[in-house]
This record gives structure tokens, sequence and C-alpha cells, in this order.
């Protein structure tokens, strides 16, 4: 499946929402994950994301491997979105900052 990492937290574009043909995109309060049991691989998310925020599986950023259980977990909990929505306001001042990871709320 494919696993969307800490560059969505704060930034949530949620371009990649649309294109999914099995609604397999999860919304928290600042972060969308992917179930991993439903995604087909279909690729179509990846290049809509603006950030690029979203890898294979197998080949997520290094010192990153923890968004595959995180994408897993929280998938089990949030519910699903499948219509882009606004960003946040300051969507554009988080792009690209580096440990995020603590600022993810679940
Ligand atoms: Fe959905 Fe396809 Fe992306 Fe998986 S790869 S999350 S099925 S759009
Ligand atoms: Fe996040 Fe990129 Fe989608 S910022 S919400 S993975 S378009």
């Amino acid at each position: 499946p494919f696993v969307v990492t800490e560059n969505c937290i704060k930034c949530k574009y949620t371009d990649c929402v649309e294109v999914c043909p099995v609604d397999c995109f999860h919304e928290g309060p600042n972060f969308l994950v992917i179930d991993p049991d439903e995604c087909i691989d279909c690729t179509l998310c990846e290049p809509e994301c603006p950030i690029s925020a979203i890898y294979p599986e197998d080949d997520v950023p290094a010192g990153q491997e923890q968004f595959v259980a995180i994408n897993a977990e929280l998938s089990k909990d949030w519910p699903v979105i499948n219509a882009r929505k606004d960003a946040p306001p300051d969507a554009k001042e988080w792009e690209g900052k580096p440990d995020k990871l603590p600022l993810l709320e679940r």
C-alpha cells in the first residue's frame, strides 16, 4: 500500500483524496492516513500531493518508517475523507518543515 508521511502534518492539502478509487483516505485533525487494508496500489494519489507526502510503503523516506504503522493504526480510528477541502490557513508555512511528528494530533 501507499503511505502518507510526515510532510502532510499541518499541511493537509487533500488533493490526494479525490483520485482514490477505493476511498481509503482517513482524516484526522491535522493529517491524513491511508488504510493499508483498502489501498489497491493504483498509484494515482502519489503525484496529486503538491508537497510529495505520499510514498509506496517500501519506499518511504529514511527515518519515516514509523509512518507505515501510523497509517495502519489511525486509519482504523479516523473517518473516511473523499472530497477535497480547504487546507489549514497556515499550511504553506509548514511545508517541508522537519520533525513535525510531535505535532500530529490524534
Ligand atoms: Fe487510493 Fe490508489 Fe492512493 Fe492507494 S494508491 S491510497 S488506492 S489512490
Ligand atoms: Fe496530505 Fe498531500 Fe494529501 S499534504 S492531505 S498527502 S495532498
